[in-house]
């Protein structure tokens, strides 16, 4: 099946998709996005992705390419045509096309939009849960607006290329003084010997995941104890458990931490539970 991509207004054979070489993305990684889980075919938090991404676009002063309810017609348009069914898509909005220079282009630049979708192997990531994953830890030398999600990722790269080549599935960001500030795709958390859920505040370091706030939304639901606070890499080596999240993992259970093995080395009950029960509390758009 050839796959389709909506590029500034026109669906494309995804092949033959492209950008302007003066895209500001391109050059500046002057941009953001948002990447939505698609489960049945249907979107997943569509309306708390259309919130974040209104936020990032309003924090860097670029244009909104289009209202939210027409963004909604694309995401499902692109969905449909590359018959996803469990996956992923894709958005990108950059500030536009214009002769390279730092400064902002002229009022009246239209931003540009980019929208893919993708399967995803849905036996594959269990089968992952079901294992645990590895993660390092690296100093996090990211700007201080990773609130923001912007497509300028390289030090995310960076860091998720070196957990590979040490053989392990992401890498946590520690900050200054210490402590972990989130993966460099996802939100990180441990369970505490008395069971308690701990995650980093979303009000410094960190971007603040949709799935993290699901997670939170369910734990309490459950009547789980949890806490925002931040923790360093020997509080989560000696914690009962360990995971992360993210639309693209959603909550992946974390069985080693630089090495050290996390509790006996298998997913912990919390996030299992929580990984379980995690649709429930998510809002599955009803097209
Ligand atoms: N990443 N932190 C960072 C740095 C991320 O890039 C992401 C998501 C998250 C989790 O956010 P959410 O729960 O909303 O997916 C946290 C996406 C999946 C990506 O870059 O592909």
């Amino acid at each position: 099946m050839s796959r389709i991509a909506y590029v500034n207004g026109q669906y494309l054979p995804h092949s033959h998709a492209s950008v302007h070489i003066e895209d500001r993305g391109y050059q500046f990684a002057d941009g953001v996005y948002e990447v939505c889980e698609v489960l049945d075919g249907h979107l997943v938090d569509e309306k708390l992705h259309m919130a974040r991404l209104s936020r990032s676009l309003e924090e860097l002063q670029i244009p909104h390419p289009m209202s939210d309810r027409a963004l909604g017609v694309v995401l499902r348009e692109v969905v449909l045509r590359n018959k996803v069914c469990n996956g992923s898509v894709y958005l990108q909005v950059t500030r536009g096309v214009a002769p390279r220079n730092h400064f902002f282009p002229p009022d009246g630049t239209a931003p540009s939009i980019v929208v893919t979708a993708r399967n995803a192997s849905v036996a594959k990531s269990s089968a992952l849960a079901e294992q645990g994953v590895a993660v390092i830890s690296l100093p996090d030398n990211r700007w201080d607006r990773v609130d923001i999600k912007s497509v300028s990722l390289l030090p995310n790269v960076l860091a998720k290329q070196a957990a590979r080549e040490q053989g392990a599935y992401e890498a946590w960001f520690v900050d200054d003084e210490g402590y972990v500030t989130e993966g460099s795709s996802t939100n990180a958390w441990i369970v505490t010997k008395d069971g308690t859920i701990v995650t980093r505040p979303a009000n410094e370091g960190i971007l603040k995941g949709i799935t993290r706030t699901i997670v939170l939304e369910l734990a309490e639901r459950e009547g789980m104890a949890f806490e925002e606070r931040s923790f360093t890499i020997q509080e989560a080596q000696q914690a009962r458990e360990a995971f992360i999240t993210a639309a693209t993992t959603l909550v992946m259970p974390v069985v080693s931490i630089d090495d050290m093995t996390v509790a006996n080395g298998t997913p912990g009950h919390i996030a299992t539970t929580l990984r379980s029960l995690f649709h429930t509390q998510a809002e599955i758009a009803d097209t």
